[in-house]
């Protein structure tokens, strides 16, 4: 296992990620096992960003452990508000916690911070950068499905901002599978992401139509475009509802295709695909609990 901190996907082996993933399947399989773990507990929330998922599914698993959470609140009602920095609020609530989750708008965020702390820092997105914690529910939502060898999977959208993607492309280069990443040009992966899946050895096609690789895949992993992140509003509105799945695009799509979505999706899936059995993006949400105490029981002493 990785020491001390969860920061970026990059530091998941393949036995890491095995870890995490079975121990999560024995807490959804018998969660009494784990009742009482983190008895007195306490899990800071600095949530500089909004969230729901994350952090409610941080919460409900901190919660059934047994332990408790302290939350930062919305930055509009902290003393980020007069000014203080990032080093030193995590510096004063590492006192008031015994592991601290972090969401930041700033690429790197959660790794700066644990600069400063000695406590447990469990990043939960920084800026276009990482979201290691969301890709071990993926992976665990994907193995449940399919098992995580011998897949194709496609992931389309936003691959540029998108840090569910960068997360999850590094994770899968443990694994062996084909990689098929779908944007618009002006969404490409990062140059350096491309560059570490390369190093990996992974193997990675890009695309600009989904049509043509649609029946081969496993998983369709798609992603919303990420406006907050985008420079000009006008590029936003130029993208936004290019990539979208709906019955007409299903057509094509191979039987036992799973389609999975970190959420919240905006337009990029329609809501008559929720009834097929292609959906998986609720039951994945909630796989975010029992990785989440999985993954609590695995890092906090
Ligand atoms: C994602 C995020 O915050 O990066 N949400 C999540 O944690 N499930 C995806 C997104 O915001 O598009």
């Amino acid at each position: 296992m990785w020491k001390d901190h969860l920061l970026t996907a990059k530091q998941l082996s393949r036995g890491d990620v095995e870890t995490v993933l079975d121990r999560a399947g024995e807490i959804a399989a018998d969660p009494e096992a784990v009742r009482g773990r983190l008895d007195g507990r306490l899990l800071g929330l600095l949530f500089f960003e909004p969230s729901t998922r994350t952090k409610m599914s941080f919460e409900t698993a901190a919660k059934r452990l047994g332990g408790g959470v302290v939350d930062m609140g919305s930055v509009e009602s902290s003393s980020v508000k007069k000014g203080e920095s990032l080093a030193d609020t995590v510096r004063v609530i590492e006192g008031y916690a015994d592991a601290l989750v972090l969401r930041h708008p700033s690429q790197g965020a959660a790794t700066m911070a644990s600069e400063f702390v000695d406590v447990p820092i469990i990043n939960a997105g920084d800026g276009a950068g990482h979201h290691p914690t969301q890709t071990l529910l993926d992976l665990y939502t994907i193995r449940e499905t399919a098992g995580l060898d011998g897949l194709s999977i496609g992931i389309m959208g936003d691959l540029k901002y998108g840090r569910t993607v960068h997360s999850l492309a590094h994770a899968l280069t443990n694994f062996d599978v084909h990689q098929h990443f779908v944007s618009p040009e002006s969404l490409r992966l990062p140059r350096s992401v491309r560059y570490d899946l390369h190093q990996a050895g992974a193997n990675v096609r890009e695309h600009e139509d989904l049509s043509a690789v649609l029946p081969t895949l496993d998983v369709l992993y798609v992603t919303r475009i990420q406006r907050e992140r985008f420079p000009d509003e006008n590029e936003y509105h130029a993208i936004a509802g290019e990539y979208r799945i709906d019955a007409d695009v299903l057509a094509d799509a191979p039987e036992d295709l799973a389609i999975m979505h970190p959420l919240p999706r905006v337009d990029e899936i329609a809501p008559e695909v929720d009834e097929t059995a292609h959906a998986r993006y609720f039951e994945q949400a909630h796989n975010g609990v029992p990785v989440r105490m999985a993954l609590l029981d695995l890092m906090l002493p």
